[in-house]
């Protein structure tokens, strides 16, 4: 079915007699509502919904830019800790700026005693990402800062909370596999004492190259449906943590971030080149999606997509899984022949975390954590310049009708 303008619902208009079901034929109500027609934009398609100078998305040139900076460039030139600093401030930071900024990043990734309790008594059935999102809001109550929405403690609590984010995720890995929990090493990059926190060995300069990119490349991406899901929570001036605990709820669903988790699963079906045709068929005439494939924007090859490819096949070359590249390869061919779609960026972001061996519960919760940097970017845009944030409906149920006493109905 189309998203589009075909949802049109009809209102009474002013003193035009309603009929109610339930009243005796003859008998009628009126209304002082004026007879309009309205559209309903289902899943606010093509709607602006807001301006930003964070982030634009040309889904048919397929091109993405932050700040100004096209994606390529950014992922030719800068780290993920750049191009987080871009998102913030506005422009690259100078070498001083990085290393000041890195440092205060590194500092705050230590999280209260109490929080690291909560991720150990978790249930070891906890969804990563369920733990990550109770964990972003059982922060709140322990932020001094909370609800201060200056300009300034805005700031600090970014760096805070995109820190603390991190140490989650690595944490929660590192406790329910029962083994000790890291502390970052200074002399590492930002995104490779992510890596070396969760998996507790220091990443090899392609391990690190492929994992910052990863991480830039999930960091933003305008108004998607989780960016508009804090920005809503932000546009209420409910707090920062409640705001990014909106932004997880949205992106755990299976459509949006957890897409990647889904796509890796194509590849414990399938272990034979020959299969593959069979395999997305016999999806396609189920009904099912291929997750990792389509775009709500992206009318061309997803640039993320592109850009991970490279990285996500070499990882797989030197992980001893070269198989995984040409089946990769194959299923991007047949399903681009049968339905005209492309790899987004969960088709590679999932590969690449297989060969970087990521569990893939974690996949979800690692994209969380570098979308936290372009929410937070997003909610102290939405402070700084805001409005309430509320859209009206189309309604299309009944009219007219009267309650009656409970012992009257049935
Ligand atoms: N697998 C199979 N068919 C797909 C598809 C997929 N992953 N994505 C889109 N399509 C098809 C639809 O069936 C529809 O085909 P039709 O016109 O023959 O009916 C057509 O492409 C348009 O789909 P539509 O649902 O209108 O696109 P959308 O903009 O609403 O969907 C997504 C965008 C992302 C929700 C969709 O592509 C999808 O479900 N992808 C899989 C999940 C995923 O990878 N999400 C991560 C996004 S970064």
């Amino acid at each position: 079915m189309s998203d589009g303008p075909q949802d049109v619902a009809v209102r009474p208009a002013e003193d035009v007699p309603c009929h109610d079901p339930d009243e005796k034929k003859g008998q009628r109500m009126t209304t002082k509502n004026a007879l309009e027609r309205l559209t309903a934009v289902r899943g606010l398609e093509n709607v602006i919904a807001g301006d930003t100078r964070i982030c634009t998305v040309d889904g048919t040139e397929g091109c993405l830019i932050y700040s100004g900076y096209e994606i390529r460039d950014l992922a030719a030139h800068a780290s993920f800790a750049e191009a987080v600093y871009l998102l913030w401030n506005g422009e690259l930071p100078t070498e001083l700026q990085l290393a000041t900024f890195r440092d205060r990043l590194v500092t705050e990734m230590r999280l209260p005693s109490q929080v690291i309790e909560m991720i150990k008594l978790a249930p070891p059935s906890a969804h990563p990402m369920d733990l990550l999102r109770t964990a972003v809001s059982a922060l709140a109550m322990y932020d001094p800062e909370v609800e201060d929405r200056s300009p300034e403690a805005c700031e600090r609590k970014s760096i805070r909370l995109l820190a603390q984010t991190i140490t989650i995720v690595a944490d929660a890995h590192r406790v329910r596999h029962g083994c000790p929990v890291l502390s970052p090493d200074l002399g590492m990059s930002f995104g490779a004492n992510f890596l070396y926190m969760l998996r507790g060995r220091i990443p090899n300069e392609e391990e690190r190259a492929a994992f910052e990119l990863l991480l830039m490349l999930h960091l933003e991406h305008g108004f998607n449906a989780s960016t508009f899901a804090a920005r809503v929570t932000a546009s209420t001036l409910s707090n920062m943590h409640a705001a990014l605990t909106s932004g997880l709820g949205t992106l755990k669903g299976k459509l949006h971030g957890g897409a990647n988790e889904r796509a890796i699963d194509i590849f414990d079906s399938i272990d034979d080149l020959d299969a593959i045709e069979d395999y997305i068929d016999g999806m396609l005439n189920a009904g099912k999606r291929i997750m990792g494939f389509g775009h709500r924007v992206y009318k061309v090859e997803d640039p993320r997509a592109r850009l991970l490819r490279r990285h996500a096949h070499a990882l797989c070359r030197r992980a001893g899984m070269a198989d995984l590249e040409s089946i990769a390869t194959r299923i991007e061919q047949v399903v681009l022949d049968r339905k005209g779609i492309y790899p987004n960026v969960d088709f590679y972001s999932g590969l690449v975390q297989h060969a970087l061996d990521i569990p893939k519960a974690y996949f979800t919760a690692i994209f969380a954590c570098a979308r936290t940097a372009g929410w937070l970017a997003h909610i102290r845009e939405q402070y700084a310049d805001n409005r309430l944030i509320r859209p009206t409906s189309n309604y299309v149920g009944p009219i007219g009708k009267r309650a009656r006493p409970i012992a009257e109905r049935g």
